[in-house]
């Protein structure tokens, strides 16, 4: 008995068995899933493009079969008759439509988006070994199904803060590859701090000469220590144009920030004169939020400003730029604009009048002018929800980070907003309770479920919903030094950010993604991703066994 059984499993590890329909293990679960009885199997398939897909939807579908020729060992056929790439032009941007049946398998979309989502389905159906780099022996089989999908939020968002640790050019294309996997679609890229500058900008070559390097790092939790190590490191304008080209062919767009006016110590270490003292200044090197900020009486910093952004739109073509404006005041160290006499001055000329609300109208007024120069460039600003404080002109989208309360307000009165509440999508926070088995978090507890839990149209006003543009989870890195540790705290809490961004809110259910997360695990094996198993009572960054391909391939094929 226990031969044939081990013989039937062979069969069914090394042919294209037919294995019966289960739950189905996709994440983000698609809108419409109807599974049959049945199977195709990819291996050798033959490939055709029906219609005109535009290049960069074939080159998508390309690294889909060259990842299944890579997985299976074996090349794909380029004739009718088995996988069918088909223009749908009826299909949204992002929606596409899936029907596999013993003899075939049909793609249809109407845009890049569309097709990158579809191949990314295919792939979580097959096993995770297809996200691997070697040929391995699998049930390399599709389910019969149908599917039809789209997205519930066109915006989808994931940060990366490269500043406080900063993450190369590979390491964040390895970001992107994650992103893609979930069908996430905005790279929200912070490039600027007080702990350093991360963007070239020719015209202000010490931005990075100077601003991109500190003279140590606090050690761990220990504010009155420093490492005495200089850190830094920049990215050329080559090298953003190479994440922004390598992300837009995923269906990624960069979101680049330039902090402002706070969060700007590592400018003003290169360039004192944009400050209310004059400096001198130095790139910081502990964390938190540094009291100074940039002149907003000094004509010099829109000057700056502009030079900066002229320069970020030419390298980023996304509609939005995000321009910061979170934490400018530190209220505990003092605030420069207070004590200014330019400050004081540009007060009086706009008619401030002096109290609490003061410096909020000034820096209202820095947004204003920013805003503008960036609308007359056909640019659109994102800012944390700070900049809703006092008057925020029309036109400007907010970012809700100090809870939904900002989001809700913004929605309310007329404004765009994308829901980023740090109770439920900052990643920077422990996913255990046992933090001592952790590596460093900033604090707080954010385990799976809460984040899965997050509902972003909680407590809108009726009628504001339109407004939510979408949903984005945070990574700020302040204790985050290595891609390890930084993957870690990304994975898997991003899958169940993609499922509040991709599925409509009854189409989730905690259960059926925890059971599916097993696949998730496997997959992120495949890809050589660090992950947290603290969903799985594992904790800590050590614990991970090492799987090989092989038995990837036997462990994990998806359920469905
Ligand atoms: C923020 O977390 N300071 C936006
Ligand atoms: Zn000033």
């Amino acid at each position: 008995m226990k031969r044939i059984l081990l013989f039937l499993s062979a069969l069914a590890v090394f042919s294209c068995a037919q294995p019966q329909p289960q739950a189905f293990q996709v994440i983000p679960m698609p809108a419409d899933v109807a599974v049959s009885d049945g199977s195709f199997c990819v291996k050798g398939a033959a490939v055709h493009f029906e219609d005109d897909l535009d290049e960069a939807s074939m080159a998508a579908v390309l690294r889909f079969v060259e990842a299944v020729e890579t997985a299976t060992g074996t090349q794909c056929k380029w004739d009718e008759g088995g996988m069918t790439f088909r223009v749908n032009p009826s299909l949204a941007a992002e929606q596409y439509a899936i029907n596999i049946t013993p003899k075939s398998v049909t793609v249809e979309a109407s845009a890049l988006n569309g097709f990158v989502y579809a191949c990314e389905t295919l792939k979580q159906m097959l096993p995770a070994a297809i996200y691997g780099k070697e040929a391995v022996k699998a049930d390399w089989v599709l389910p019969c199904v149908n599917i039809l999908d789209q997205p519930r939020f066109a915006y989808r968002g994931m940060h990366l803060d490269p500043c406080r640790h900063f993450f190369t050019i590979e390491e964040t294309k390895r970001y992107l590859d994650v992103m893609t996997a979930y069908k996430l679609n905005r790279f929200h890229w912070h490039l600027t701090e007080d702990q350093g500058w991360r963007m070239e900008v020719k015209k202000y070559p010490r931005l990075t000469e100077v601003g991109a390097w500190r003279n140590g790092t606090m050690i761990g939790k220990d504010w009155g220590s420093n490492d005495g190590i200089r850190y830094g490191g920049f990215y050329t304008q080559e090298e953003m144009k190479e994440i922004v080209d390598y992300a837009a062919k995923r269906g990624i767009t960069v979101i680049p920030e330039i902090d402002l006016p706070g969060h700007m110590v590592a400018a003003l270490a290169a360039y004192p004169e944009l400050g209310c003292t004059g400096g001198p200044y130095e790139v910081w090197t502990r964390w938190g939020v540094a009291p100074d900020i940039l002149c907003a009486g000094n004509e010099q910093i829109y000057t700056f400003l502009e030079d900066v952004l002229t320069e970020v739109m030419e390298i980023f073509p996304s509609e939005y730029i995000h321009i910061g404006g979170d934490e400018a005041f530190n209220e505990s160290e003092g605030i420069p604009w207070e004590h200014c006499p330019k400050c004081a001055a540009k007060m009086r000329q706009l008619g401030i009048k002096k109290g609490p609300m003061a410096k909020h109208y000034l820096q209202n007024y820095v947004t204003a002018r920013i805003q503008d120069f960036l609308n007359a460039h056909g640019r659109k600003i994102i800012g944390w929800d700070e900049i809703l404080e006092g008057e925020l002109a029309e036109g400007a989208t907010v970012m809700s980070w100090r809870g939904v309360e900002g989001g809700i307000k913004a929605a309310a009165k007329g404004f765009d907003a994308i829901m980023t509440p740090s109770s439920h999508l900052y990643f920077d926070y422990y996913q255990s309770h046992e933090r001592d088995k952790e590596p460093l978090g900033i604090g707080g507890f954010l385990p799976i479920e809460k984040v899965y839990s997050y509902e972003p149209f909680d407590g809108l006003v009726p009628g504001s919903e339109k407004h939510i543009l979408g949903v984005q989870a945070n990574l700020w890195t302040e204790y985050i030094p290595t891609p390890e540790h930084l993957e870690y705290m990304l994975l898997p809490r991003m899958c169940a950010l993609s499922e509040i961004q991709w599925c409509a809110a009854d189409k989730k259910d905690f259960a059926r993604f925890n059971e599916s997360l097993d696949h998730a695990f496997a997959i992120f094996d495949a890809m050589g991703l660090n992950y947290s198993l603290d969903c799985r009572g594992q904790i800590g960054l050590d614990r991970q066994p090492a799987r090989t391909p092989e038995e990837l391939a036997q462990l994990e094929k998806p359920a469905w």
